[in-house]
């Protein structure tokens, strides 16, 4: 994700609002964190690539917990605000462009059926980690 979806956001929508001068200040910290979250991504999977002892283990919980603390409010800030600001900068005709260049560093990045296909891996995984099933994370009792 951060080779696909995080550099479509640095080569194509965070220099259009750095070039109209709009959400600049968000732009910067949500690049610092694509870096942030990069550097953590590294550490993490040489961590996850070995039998680790209790140190390590510690070492990536924070790593993950520190990743996702991260990404849920960036992701949030993304879709809520960036996202929405980002059709006020651009034409309608440059936005379905863009679309159509998505799609086909989509298909270039994973290959024939695209992102579908990685849905599809990651729901493996999930189901190995045992954290498929989204309704396990409904509260119980407390509503
Ligand atoms: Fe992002």
């Amino acid at each position: 994700m951060e080779n696909y979806h995080e550099k479509l956001e640095e080569d194509y929508l965070f220099p259009r609002f750095e070039k109209a001068g709009k959400l600049v200040d968000l732009v910067k910290v949500l690049l610092a964190q694509h870096h942030a979250g990069r550097g953590l991504t590294t550490q993490i999977l040489a961590l996850s690539s070995k039998a680790l002892n209790l140190e390590e283990k510690g070492r990536l919980r924070v790593r993950l917990r520190n990743f996702c603390r991260m990404s849920r409010p960036h992701k949030a800030r993304e879709d809520t605000v960036l996202f929405t600001a980002f059709h006020k900068i651009v034409s309608a005709n440059e936005f379905d462009a863009l679309g159509e260049r998505f799609e086909d560093k989509e298909e270039k990045i994973f290959g024939e059926g695209g992102f579908d296909k990685i849905v599809d891996e990651v729901a493996v995984i999930e189901k190995g980690l045992g954290v498929f099933d989204l309704s396990q994370f409904t509260p119980k009792g407390q509503v």
